[in-house]
């Protein structure tokens, strides 16, 4: 089959010929219709974020397609389409995911911009409602609203019955993001948001680590929760515990690649309350996939470069 391998010198994308994987107990075979780029591939290809041990180490974290081939124990049988979380190897024309990280394609959503929702459904709900507890009339901040998580969480969001405050570099993703709910819309290159939202956000997702973490509990509200995600400001900050300890607040901090795939925490436990809490407001058409572009395999390095641009609201999708 073919897949994208990454030259260990250059760090060049190339299109490389694999043996097609085979499936093991629980796994499935996908024909993949399209995967997803994330942010994380671009960590990987530069050799910062290593696959988990027994991960493939192709890239991309999540597909859609039809299931091709099964391993025993699986109840799901070829012909099915589905969208997966996984470990790696989404960059490929097959790829092999635990069917308990399998979801059905929801009624409504082409098999193709399925492989938007995987990823940026677990990782929202697993932090906005599982981690943080968000209840409705509370207020959210979504760092890098114009993201693919944070175009997926404004409607998850909106959809729970939350205020969502987002932030972000440009007037084109401010004007996306309204489209799809927000209600408050931050600059953060012409407004301090901590300033804005000062002691009224309940619940923040933050993906910007140690240089918005002053920001970040100095925005929390009384019993606010801070979930961090990502490090793209940095890894180490100044945390004022006596603001935290005043405002009695929360921080925590979650990864969705690194859990196991099964048992307490897993990703399987995550991807079963997505299928019960999220997928019924996918089908509802109340959160709807938000695709920026869809490109063929092979330009697998053009479609991290507009990832990594300022241009891109939403997903970047790649089709074998
Ligand atoms: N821990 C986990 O389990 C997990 C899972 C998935 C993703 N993540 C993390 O979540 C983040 C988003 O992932 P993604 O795939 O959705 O990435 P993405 O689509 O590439 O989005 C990155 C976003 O960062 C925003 N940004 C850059 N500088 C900013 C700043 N100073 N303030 C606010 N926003 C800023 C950009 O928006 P502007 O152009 O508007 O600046 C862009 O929308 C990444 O850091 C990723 O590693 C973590």
């Amino acid at each position: 089959m073919r897949a994208i391998g990454v030259d260990e010198t250059t760090k060049d994308l190339q299109v490389i010929d694999l043996p097609t994987p085979e499936p093991g107990p629980g796994e499935v075979r996908i024909k993949v219709a399209a995967a997803a780029v994330n942010r994380a591939d671009l960590m990987q290809r530069q050799g910062l974020y290593p696959p988990p041990a027994g991960a493939s180490p192709i890239m991309g974290l999540e597909v859609s397609g039809t299931v091709d081939a099964v391993g025993p124990g699986v109840e799901l049988e070829p012909g099915d389409e589905v969208c997966a979380l996984m470990a790696g190897g989404g960059y490929a024309e097959y790829a092999i995911a635990p069917a308990a990280q399998c979801l059905p394609v929801p009624a409504g959503v082409s098999l193709i911009d399925a492989a938007a929702l995987p990823e940026v459904a677990c990782t929202v709900y697993s932090n906005i409602v599982t981690e943080a507890g968000l209840q409705p009339g509370e207020t959210l901040l979504i760092h890098g609203g114009g993201s693919g998580i944070g175009t997926h969480g404004i409607q998850l969001a909106k959809a729970l019955g939350a205020t969502v405050a987002v932030t972000v570099g440009s007037e084109f993703k401010a004007e996306r993001c309204r489209e799809l709910g927000a209600d408050i819309v931050i600059n953060y290159r012409e407004q301090d948001y901590a300033e804005v939202l000062e002691n009224r956000v309940d619940v923040i997702l933050d993906i910007m680590g140690a240089k918005y973490l002053p920001g970040n509990v100095r925005a929390l509200a009384t019993l606010g929760r801070l979930v961090i995600i990502g490090m793209q400001g940095g890894v180490e900050g100044t945390l004022n515990i006596a603001t935290l300890l005043g405002k009695r607040g929360r921080v925590s901090a979650t990864n969705l690649r690194n859990r196991p795939a099964t048992g307490p925490h897993s990703k399987a436990e995550v991807v079963a309350g997505v299928r019960e809490n999220v997928w019924p407001l996918v089908a509802a058409g109340a959160v709807r996939p938000v695709v920026s572009t869809r490109l063929p395999l092979a330009e697998a390095a053009a479609a991290q470069d507009l990832l990594n641009s300022a241009d891109s609201v939403g997903k970047v999708l790649l089709t074998p």
